[in-house]
């Protein structure tokens, strides 16, 4: 039987993204998440890796740009690709070369628009609603040098009706989000 691809889920929060991403893979014998990163120490992230009994393991900035213990940790827990869910620092290039073109991020609104530096979360709501788009989405991407640039592997839309607040857009996001990211993330993985 071959080995199965491993995957690193890294995040900054809440971690929804990182808890779907691991039920949706678990009891799956070809693919599994080795491990739960993330690099704010309160995050409930960490909570949610406890509950579902997955590794997880705290590294700052300096572990991430200046050490390389992160990538140390990766290979050490012989990750296959990385999956940023809600992760908002850039990512360093010894990770990008390390893992060329798979790495794979969710943005919470249709890029182009509404991406780059700051550009996160609640964020990203608050610009759209005030905007008044009258749509909104999430992009599925590969990750390169920039922050939400690479290339788009899926896109899905929600309408932003006038009675729309960024809490709101938030849980429409939120809910496209579990529909479509492990999914996406499954057939990236087979088709590669
Ligand atoms: C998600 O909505 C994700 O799309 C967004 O952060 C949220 C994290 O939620 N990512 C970005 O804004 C990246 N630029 P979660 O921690 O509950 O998964």
């Amino acid at each position: 039987m071959n080995t199965p691809v491993r995957l690193a889920i890294l995040g900054s929060g809440n971690g929804t993204n990182a808890q779907q991403i691991s039920e949706y893979f678990a009891g799956r014998t070809d693919v599994e998440v080795a491990c739960i990163i993330y690099n704010k120490k309160d995050a409930y992230i960490a909570q949610r890796a406890k509950n579902l009994g997955i590794e997880s393991h705290y590294f700052g900035r300096s572990d991430f740009f200046q050490n390389g213990n992160v990538l140390k940790y990766l290979a050490e827990k012989k990750v296959d690709w990385v999956i940023l869910a809600g992760f908002l620092w850039l990512v360093p290039e010894d990770m990008l070369a390390a893992y060329p073109n798979r790495i794979i991020n969710i943005h919470p609104a249709l890029l182009p628009k509404y991406g780059g530096k700051g550009m996160y979360g609640h964020h990203v709501h608050e610009a759209v609603v005030a905007a008044g788009e009258h749509e909104s989405g999430i992009t599925i991407h590969i990750v390169d040098h920039h922050y939400d640039c690479g290339t788009t592997l899926f896109q899905a839309r929600c309408t932003v009706t006038p009675d729309d607040t960024p809490d709101t857009l938030a849980a429409k996001i939120h809910l496209l989000e579990k529909e479509h990211f492990p999914r996406v993330i499954d057939e990236t993985i087979k088709h590669s």
